[in-house]
């Protein structure tokens, strides 16, 4: 199995088509041939054509942020799996805390979203987290439980090649607020013991990223956290410098 570590930038509505191809090819020079972690753009619906093309026959890959379950219909204002893979795309960000709290996806929809996204044969970045007043009255790991189990409902088994996890506490995206190095050890544990619980030994291997105020200067630390398979960034995954220090670090700092 690949054990490379994982460094994702989620972009969200950040960059035009040239702005994201003149990012990704500065990013490219400077860091290409260093890496040793598997490095995944995901920018905006518009610009994965042209980002896909720029990335051409390197080791980067691509990501969408979203996803519909249908393959086709009357859905105004949606993508499908199928475009997204006609598109060279990989990877899909699915159940990210935004999705969930300002457009109001649903554990049933995310857990929809995830079949498609696995039959198409790309690979989903599941996300999953508590909010502020789950951590505060002790639900963490019952909310990070029930995610797990609905988004993943139907399930037979599980391919730690073809699954990412992103365990993102709500209150600590874009807020600057990173968890503890405890909290995000006792976090990735549980889990890691959830998809043991679920799919058996192989359910330990599968990846599972921190994602929440990472930046150039809490990398290092946060990546020798026990069960941090790498990261998913969103602030710092758009500017030059804090994206090429990260991803540095983590190959550097990274032992599983
Ligand atoms: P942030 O976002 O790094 O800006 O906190 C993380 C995310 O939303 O995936």
């Amino acid at each position: 199995m690949d054990i490379k570590p994982i460094v994702a930038g989620n972009w969200k509505m950040h960059k035009s088509g040239e702005e994201g191809v003149s990012f990704v090819g500065k990013i490219k020079n400077r860091i290409l041939d260093k890496v040793e972690a598997k490095v995944i753009f995901c920018p905006p619906f518009t610009s994965l054509f042209s980002i896909v093309k720029a990335l051409n026959g390197t080791d980067f890959s691509v990501g969408a942020q979203n996803a519909h379950f249908e393959v086709e219909g009357a859905y105004t204002g949606e993508i499908s799996v199928g475009m997204l893979k006609s598109a060279g795309v990989q990877y899909v960000i699915l159940g990210h805390s935004e999705r969930r709290h300002i457009f109001g996806e649903t554990d049933v929809w995310i857990n929809k979203k995830i079949h498609a996204v696995l039959n198409a044969e790309l690979v989903p970045i599941f996300c999953i987290g508590e909010t502020l007043d789950d951590r505060k009255s002790n639900q963490t790991t019952l909310v990070l439980e029930n995610q797990i189990n609905l988004g993943l409902q139907g399930m037979e088994s599980i391919d730690p090649v073809k699954m990412i996890i992103a365990y993102e506490p709500v209150w600590a995206i874009g807020t600057g607020e990173t968890a503890s190095l405890d909290q995000v050890a006792e976090a990735h544990a549980y889990v890691q013991s959830v998809l043991e619980r679920m799919f058996g030994q192989v359910g330990y291997k599968v990846p599972i990223l921190y994602g929440g105020s990472v930046n150039e200067n809490n990398a290092m630390e946060l990546i020798q956290a026990k069960g941090v398979d790498g990261f998913l960034i969103g602030g710092a995954s758009i500017k030059e410098e804090s994206f090429c220090s990260i991803v540095e670090q983590v190959s550097k700092f990274y032992k599983r």
